[in-house]
């Protein structure tokens, strides 16, 4: 979400007569677009600044920008402890950014702009993408469910979900841009609604746009998958066979505790009607272990289910508390060695799961869209199947954007290993 920011507030610079910068060292102005999700993501945030700062040091005319989730939520802590910092702009807030960056010329003041939009979506501004494989195109713009562990309902704000026009008009100009992919964006994807129209149907009519070889989208709700949503992924052969479905945990009192809205039965029964409508559909998902007042009998349940559904892969994390948000207030929290060893727990289950799948790849021919060089050898090339497993197979006569059959040969680590099937034995 934040990498297809950044390219629409580079488009709407561009727009104003800004350039990319050829180095950091050499910008008149630097911004961070910033992410609040867990401590982490801000840690690397504040270490980012630190490297800034130092520029500034050399050209103290440089301006320092910090947009994005952290800027909403970080905004007194900036303006008090890093006086460094000149802008600080929140998510709907982005096209203030060249008025305000004018303001700072001329009066050299702190610009702050963090409000919030019920209606902002950007319909009109194209992002500005450097040439590749897939284009971003984010659909809808924040989350009313109010996870409690989550931060993101207050640093972005209420849902609210862009044109179909708009969403059309920008997939069309990717294809005519040549990006093979494109991948539909939103905090909560499948809850788009834009006048009555819901994110199957949106799918269905992104499919059809000739020349669009895959579609994918992130981040779901499971609450928000629907049978339509399943049925119209089987009818389409360009939109991936993949979904994200994140469980977060397994107990029924910690799901509740999260306000997941969804119990650990509807969940595995879903994961199970998903691999009945799309056989082979990779599914990812996330993962919270010590979330507050997790037991180790909860926690067992999470590695229940995933021992259940064995997900095709996962991103697993420590329950970060998040200033503002409901799970903060518990007073059973986990401690840090304790959530370090669950943490541990599910990546080696993952980790075998994941190998698991991916040997059921073995000995069949997959469909892989040539992506990247490989970074072991420069014969090689990676490309991803469509359920979203990474494929290393000999480059040969292929080009990057191909979608080629490649037999399968190998699951290593987390990555298949195959050999490009001549045309004379695919047919
Ligand atoms: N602590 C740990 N993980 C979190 N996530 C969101 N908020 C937190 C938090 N406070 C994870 C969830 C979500 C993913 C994007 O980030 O698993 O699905
Ligand atoms: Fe956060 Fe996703 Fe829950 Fe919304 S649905 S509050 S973005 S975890």
């Amino acid at each position: 979400m934040n990498a297809a920011d950044s390219e629409l507030v580079e488009g709407l610079l561009e727009r104003e007569g800004y350039k990319r910068a050829a180095s950091p060292d050499s910008a008149d102005a630097l911004f961070v677009n910033t992410c609040a999700i867990r401590e982490h993501a801000e840690e690397k945030v504040h270490s980012r600044l630190g490297n800034f700062q130092k520029f500034k040091q050399e050209r103290p005319d440089m301006v320092i920008g910090v947009l994005g989730c952290m800027a909403q939520s970080l905004k007194h802590d900036l303006l008090d402890n890093k006086p460094y910092v000149d802008v600080i702009l929140g998510p709907d807030s982005y096209r203030r950014l060249p008025g305000l960056l004018k303001r700072h010329k001329e009066d050299k003041t702190s610009q702050v702009d963090t409000t919030l939009s019920r209606f902002e979506v950007y319909d009109d501004l194209f992002p500005s993408r450097q040439e590749g494989i897939n284009a971003w195109v984010s659909i809808m713009r924040g989350c009313d469910k109010f996870c409690t562990f989550c931060i993101v309902p207050f640093t972005r704000g209420r849902e609210r979900s862009r044109s179909v026009e708009s969403i059309l008009a920008e997939v069309e100009q990717a294809v005519t841009d040549g990006f093979v992919e494109i991948t539909l964006l939103g905090q909560n994807v499948n809850s788009y609604n834009y006048e009555g129209k819901r994110f199957h149907q949106l799918l269905e009519t992104v499919a059809k746009i000739p020349g669009l070889k895959r579609i994918r989208y992130t981040s779901p709700h499971p609450q928000d998958i629907t049978e339509d949503l399943l049925v119209t992924m089987a009818s389409h052969a360009n939109i991936c066979n993949y979904v994200h479905l994140p469980l977060q945990a397994g107990s029924d009192r910690i799901l509740k505790r999260m306000n997941r809205t969804y119990s650990r039965d509807h969940f595995t029964n879903l994961a199970g009607r998903v691999r009945e409508v799309l056989p082979n559909c990779g599914i990812s998902t996330d993962i919270i272990v010590g979330f507050p007042g997790e037991t180790d009998a909860e926690f067992k349940e999470t590695l229940d289910v995933m021992e259940e559904i064995k997900f095709d892969s996962a991103f697993t994390f420590k329950y970060s508390k998040r200033r503002g948000t409901k799970a903060t207030e518990y007073e059973d929290q986990i401690l840090e060695e304790v959530k370090q060893t669950r943490l541990e727990k599910v990546i080696v289950a993952q980790k075998s799961h994941t190998l698991e799948r991916n040997q059921h790849y073995v000995g069949r021919v997959e469909s892989v869209l040539a992506e990247k060089k490989s970074k072991r050898s420069i014969h090689q090339l990676a490309g991803r199947t469509d359920s979203n497993k990474w494929v290393i197979f000999d480059k040969e006569d292929v080009q990057i954007k191909d979608i080629v059959p490649v037999h399968i040969l190998e699951a290593r680590g987390i990555s298949l290993h195959g050999q490009l099937l001549k045309k004379a034995e695919a047919a």
